[in-house]
């Protein structure tokens, strides 16, 4: 077993009271925006949505009209297919126009649409931050229990055109990698934009989009404790005065 379990790491929205850290979501959507969006897609999440990490409406315009990818359509005048520019109802396109043209970019491998990937993979947000750091070379990797994989299985060499991350669950990934240093982006806010950190921001921002209304489900869970401890206390109450009078 060469699959590594995530790395331990840590973010403002774990645990049961966490909330997610705005200023680190819009560093994500840089990240994203500037380096995983050349590949992958976000079809669950619109321009709009980008209002809940703080953006206003004229930002979220002017976003889904300089990004990167056009979104598909279909010229009115010739039906060919087309693109035009975004507006804020339009899902985060993919590159692509097609998974042929997808698949012949990527060493025939399909980059996965990343709108639910924290969900999709078992504790996701470090699996995604582990896989961003996780690129490692082959030659002489020792595992958690210092297991040589070349040496256990000298056939075990990674492929021309994939790479090696003991992250990922075949150890050989078709995505080079995509976070290889720093200041890869500029963050607006000054953050030095350290490798770890802007793995770390995007996979709280890839945590985001996969669960949008993660706030709303914590402090719904609150409300319910409170609700049943009123409860308890009242049928409490409701027992001693019922049975009062009985010795
Ligand atoms: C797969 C994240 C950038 C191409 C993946 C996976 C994740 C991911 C989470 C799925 C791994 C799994 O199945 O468990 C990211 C992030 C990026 C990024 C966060 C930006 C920081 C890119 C770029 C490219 C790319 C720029 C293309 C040049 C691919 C491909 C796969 C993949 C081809 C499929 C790999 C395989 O099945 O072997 N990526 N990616 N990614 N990504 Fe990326």
């Amino acid at each position: 077993e060469f699959h590594e379990k995530p790395l331990a790491v840590s973010f403002a929205h774990d645990g049961p009271f966490g909330k997610f850290d705005r200023g680190q979501l819009q560093r994500g959507l840089k990240v994203y925006s500037e380096v995983c969006a050349a590949c992958h897609s976000l079809n669950l999440v619109a321009f709009r949505d980008f209002a809940a990490l703080g953006y206003n409406e004229d930002q979220v315009k002017a976003l889904a009209k300089a990004w990167k990818t056009e979104v598909p359509t279909i010229n009115p005048e010739t039906g060919e297919p087309a693109t035009r520019p975004g507006i804020p109802a339009d899902k985060i396109p993919s590159p692509f126009a097609n998974e042929v043209a997808a698949r012949a970019a990527n060493n025939n491998a399909l980059p996965p649409d990343l709108s639910l990937i924290t969900k999709a993979r078992a504790d996701g947000t470090a699996y995604v931050y582990s896989l961003l750091m996780g690129y490692r070379d082959q030659a002489g990797y020792k595992n958690a229990e210092g297991k040589e994989l070349l040496k256990e299985f000298p056939d075990a060499a990674t492929p021309a055109g994939l790479h090696f991350n003991p992250w990922f669950a075949n150890l050989n990934i078709a995505m080079a990698n995509p976070i290889a240093g720093d200041d890869q982006v500029t963050y607006d806010d000054g953050t030095k934009a350290t490798k770890e950190q802007m793995a770390k921001d995007v996979s709280a921002f890839l945590a985001w989009t996969a669960e949008p209304k993660m706030e709303n489900r914590k402090s719904a869970g609150w409300a319910a404790l409170g609700f049943l401890f009123i409860f308890t206390v009242l049928a409490w109450m409701s027992y001693r005065t019922i049975w009062a009078d009985k010795k």
